[in-house]
């Protein structure tokens, strides 16, 4: 397929969907989520039918409102989780448990309750990243808090089952969650929303594909409530269209930034270039989609203010957004130190980082060794310690780079240098509980687990003054009032720059010191001034980043989203 035939392709279908958007709103949403004429009738039939033998399954097809049907086998079910779509595919089937109770089962099919169906579109939920971390403490959450509530996720994960998926969340995030009110619902078109389908305007297909997974994902059963814990801003207006129900997100990144375009925009001969205007019209068409997209949103939240002050700029119409920082179980980091005594802290500097160029170790070293050279007092400089995984025979080299920069060039004495590459959790557990500080020197990182963990271990944070450690995580904490602060005598860490960072020039330099010159102020902190900082960073740890704090902003905008469906569902 030639480009050109693509993009005709993809506008077209794009078009074509908009045009029937139009006509089908007022009839969608009834087909959807109102109940197929005589499900009772039909559903009693055909239990009756195979009440002689329990084990057959009875089969119904209510053709195009079989996702509704679907979704009040679900209302009336005595366990949710039977009606997955991993057994029995995308026919409409009704689970063994509620064949043997026909009778209420059919009495109860149709009624008003007060269950709700909370729909969490994550295509790749199996995935064991931050974002799913998010996911799976929103859905513990949720059902936690009403035993109304049945959670459905969408995923594309077909090579497992639900119980595999609880299984390696309870493994990796220690999360138990009640099996019998999640529904596994599988998706077969994930493909289409894989970066490497469109490996030409990989945006614009990546959208396309969203919108048709969703679709799949409404036709499967239709939730009460969509919530897009991903980001596929797409899939909102068709969503909002097709089942008219409210929409909550939960942003880890907006898809396009203003960032992205000035960037573009900033390039050298930009004005002569026929091919950058183009994209550039391209990404600006895009954006303005996202924008209209984002006005579907009845609840958005984010993860970060870097994030917020993005779609902040983007989606200035959604009516309510909140910042909602990601879990970061330090509840755990903090009940673990809690018998140790801080004073007995070594006098080590910690680098929790990968190692890659980004994290920016070579500025740590070079800054380390300036530091010792202008030191008289050997006692004073800390042991530095480098943690950090290395992914391939590639990381491994660089690591080998390290060193060699290090001991070779730099002459740090070994004594006061050490490299773990293979660090086991315990381990570095040990080493957080016994040291004093904790270095993240990369630019502009948008959060930081590593300084979130510092803290919570109760170490202080020396940070490049950038986005997330900058805005979110190391920010001046009041423990009275246990809440952040603008004094900065209250504050949890430090903050340098560098002549090397992209942005040096537009920085205040009179308001950061560099690192080699922070390394000498933070050596010479008293001890008590230490035990100060180091509590206050635990106490604002735990108020911002812990998983009670999530829990509870999430309760919050659940409690939101049960008045807005209230109010206007099907009004
Ligand atoms: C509805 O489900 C039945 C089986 O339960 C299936 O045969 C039929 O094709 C489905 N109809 C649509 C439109 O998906
Ligand atoms: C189901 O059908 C049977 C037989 O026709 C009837 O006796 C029963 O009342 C029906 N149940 C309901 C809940 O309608
Ligand atoms: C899920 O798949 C695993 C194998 O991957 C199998 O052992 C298990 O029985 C399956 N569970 C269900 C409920 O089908
Ligand atoms: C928000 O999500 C982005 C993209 O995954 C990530 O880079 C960033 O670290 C996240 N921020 C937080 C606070 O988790």
């Amino acid at each position: 397929m030639t480009t050109a035939s693509v993009v005709t392709n993809i506008l077209g279908s794009l078009l074509a969907i908009l045009v029937s958007l139009k006509l089908l709103t007022s009839f969608l949403p009834n087909l959807l989520v109102g109940l197929p004429t005589k499900i009772r009738l039909r559903a009693n039939q055909s239990l009756l039918k195979c009440s002689k033998d329990l084990n057959k399954i009875p089969v119904l097809n209510f053709g195009w409102k079989n996702a509704s049907a679907r979704r009040a086998f679900v209302l009336a079910s005595e366990r949710p989780s039977d009606y997955t779509n991993k057994i029995y595919g995308d026919r409409v089937h009704i689970a063994y448990r509620d064949r043997i109770r026909r009778e209420s089962f059919i009495g109860e099919l149709g009624q008003p309750t007060e269950r709700k169906l909370l729909g969490f579109f994550h295509p790749y939920c199996n995935a064991g990243g931050g974002g799913e971390k998010v996911l799976w403490k929103a859905v513990e959450t949720s059902l936690k808090q009403s035993k109304d509530n049945i959670c459905i996720i969408y995923t594309g994960d077909t090579d497992v089952n639900g119980s595999d998926i609880l299984e390696s969340v309870k493994n990796r995030f220690e999360y138990q969650l009640d099996s019998d009110r999640i529904i596994f619902i599988f998706l077969q078109k994930r493909d289409l929303v894989e970066s490497k389908r469109w490996p030409r305007f990989t945006l614009l297909g990546q959208a396309y594909g969203s919108i048709i997974l969703s679709i799949e994902a409404l036709n499967k059963i239709t939730p009460d409530y969509w919530i897009d814990t991903m980001g596929y801003p797409f899939a909102y207006p068709i969503v909002s269209l097709f089942a008219n129900i409210p929409i909550v997100t939960y942003t880890h990144y907006p898809v396009i930034s203003t960032d992205m375009l000035q960037k573009l925009k900033n390039m050298p001969g930009f004005k002569m270039n026929f091919k950058l205007i183009a994209k550039y019209v391209y990404w600006k068409s895009f954006m303005l989609a996202y924008k209209f997209a984002g006005s579907y949103v009845d609840i958005a939240s984010v993860n970060s203010t870097w994030t917020y002050n993005h779609i902040k700029s983007i989606w200035s119409r959604s009516k309510k957004s909140h910042i909602i920082y990601p879990p970061c179980s330090t509840e755990t980091l903090i009940e673990g130190c809690r018998n140790s005594d801080s004073s007995q802290r070594l006098n080590q500097a910690v680098v929790i980082a990968q190692f890659r160029p980004e994290k920016r170790h070579e500025l740590i070293l070079s800054s380390f060794s300036s530091f010792i050279k202008c030191t008289a007092e050997k006692e004073l400089i800390p042991k530095l310690i480098l943690i950090g995984s290395t992914r391939n025979s590639e990381d491994e080299q660089y690591v080998e780079t390290l060193k060699e920069y290090a001991f070779g060039t730099l002459k740090i004495p070994a004594e006061f240098l050490e490299f773990k590459t293979d660090c086991k959790y315990e381990e570095m557990k040990k080493i957080l509980y016994s040291s004093w500080f904790g270095i993240n020197a990369m630019w502009n990182e948008h959060f930081g687990i590593a300084v979130v963990e510092y803290m919570a271990s109760g170490l202080i944070p020396m940070c490049h003054a950038s986005a997330g450690p900058l805005y979110d995580i190391v920010v001046p904490w009041d423990p009275k009032e246990n809440k952040q602060s603008t004094d900065g005598a209250l504050k949890t860490g430090f903050f340098f720059i560098d002549k090397s960072d992209p942005d040096y020039l537009a920085k205040d330099s009179s308001k950061y010191s560099t690192l080699s010159n922070l390394f000498t102020q933070v050596s010479k902190l008293g001890t008590s001034d230490r035990i100060e900082i180091s509590n206050r960073g635990k106490i604002c740890s735990l108020s911002k980043f812990s998983d009670v704090e999530f829990e509870r902003s999430w309760n919050k905008i659940l409690d939101e989203l049960n008045s807005i469906g209230d109010v206007d569902i099907f009004g």
